[in-house]
């Protein structure tokens, strides 16, 4: 893929209208994962340097086209020590600009127009700018008025972020390491279909885990209790065992499960088998069994492309357990020069996080819808626009 990119383009005072996303975890006004703005950085500092006036146009949650101050984005602006100008079509604080300058606007959701990638939006919102940088890759899987409408205005480039993502997810994608093994876990099969079928093409090992792994228990007969998991996929959990078995990929799927009788954080956990699993148990993480083969696993692996918690990892430490055991063993490996790891997904980057192994592992995208859609295949609209075709 070849991008258009900021490198060799003159800057100097140039109005540049920057696409970030810093769709961010806040909890009570505050911060609590600045990983997508750090990662937002090298872009903002690069532009700086090359002498460009910056206005930053992001999104936070779902307001749906309304000005809900609840998805404010006025604690990123905070955390980031930049003026947040409170609407994004604005453009009275341009003549202020000076070079170097950097401002936040507004939440772009809070018009309806943005997710309708209305046209007459977009071009209130590249008014005013010489250039549009995405560096939203988190958001580049969505056509838009901020990541596509403008980009067909401005001229129009990606900044270091999404190409660093696109670079690395093509590389896994095109020319991995053997044996790889990919594991997706999660909660929906719905949601992954996609990916499942992609990864199964790909890999030589698929672990399948969570309450997606459940479904497929479910699907060849196991039981599962009072545990999450979807009756309407076992079709779709069938087909992709099949597809994978054509692909000559070994698929993993749950041996043993850590249950409870209810589904809360403090619950007392049992290790069961899967025929020992009574009506009122509910699955909450993977068992001790099939940590274990998952870990030896990882252990043979060249590459690991790992999308989804196989347990609810945010209940530390009961329920953390089964995801917290595979982030140690891919980021050991990964340390001893022995796999290439890449990992995406909120959930999963958390986990990574609250296990403090973050950076050990080769590459953490900052995507979730998008990574998944990535390496499903699929055309993003926000990248397909800054192709040099
Ligand atoms: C994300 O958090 O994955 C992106 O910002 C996209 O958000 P969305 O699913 O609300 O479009």
């Amino acid at each position: 893929m070849n991008l258009r990119t900021i490198d060799n383009i003159d800057l100097r005072n140039k109005f540049v209208l920057l696409r970030d996303d810093f769709n961010v975890q806040i909890v009570d006004g505050q911060i609590t994962d600045a990983f997508r703005i750090q990662q937002s950085m090298p872009t903002i500092n690069k532009l700086r340097e090359k002498g460009a006036k910056i206005a930053i146009c992001a999104h936070l949650g779902r307001p749906k086209g309304t000005r809900n101050m609840e998805f404010t984005l006025a604690p990123v602006a905070e955390y980031m020590k930049i003026p947040l100008i409170p609407d994004c079509l604005d453009k009275d604080f341009l003549d202020t600009m000076k070079e170097g300058d950097v401002v936040l606007l507004e939440n772009v959701r809070f018009y309806p127009g943005e997710e309708a990638n209305d046209p007459a939006f977009a071009a209130e919102l590249a008014k005013g700018f010489d250039v549009f940088v995405n560096d939203a890759f988190a958001v580049s899987h969505r056509a838009h008025a901020s990541t596509v409408g403008v980009a067909e205005i401005l001229p129009s480039y990606a900044g270091e972020l999404l190409s660093s993502e696109i670079q690395h997810l093509s590389q896994v994608m095109e020319n991995p390491k053997r044996p790889l093994l990919s594991i997706v876990a999660g909660s929906k099969i719905s949601t992954k279909i996609g990916v499942l079928k992609a990864l199964a093409k790909l890999s030589d090992m698929l672990i399948v885990g969570g309450a997606l792994g459940t479904t497929f228990n479910y699907a060849l007969g196991g039981k599962v209790g009072n545990s999450l998991y979807e009756a309407d996929q076992k079709d779709t959990a069938l087909e992709i065992l099949e597809y994978a078995k054509e692909n000559n990929c070994e698929v993993l799927l749950p041996l043993d499960k850590g249950v409870a009788k209810e589904f809360t954080r403090d619950a007392t956990r049992t290790n069961k088998n899967f025929d020992e699993i009574e009506e009122d148990d509910i699955i909450i993480d993977a068992g001790e069994e099939t940590t274990a083969r998952d870990v030896a696993a990882i252990k043979t692996a060249a590459t690991v492309i790992w999308n989804g918690t196989v347990g609810m990892a945010e209940w530390m430490p009961t329920w953390s357990y089964g995801s917290f055991e595979l982030a140690k063993a891919i980021a050991e490996q990964t340390k001893a020069g022995k796999l290439e790891s890449i990992v995406g997904g909120g959930d999963t980057v958390a986990a990574l996080e609250a296990c403090g192994v973050k950076d050990d592992i080769t590459y953490v995208s900052t995507g979730g819808g998008a990574f998944l859609e990535f390496i499903e295949g699929r055309t993003l609209p926000g990248i397909a626009i800054l192709e040099d075709k």
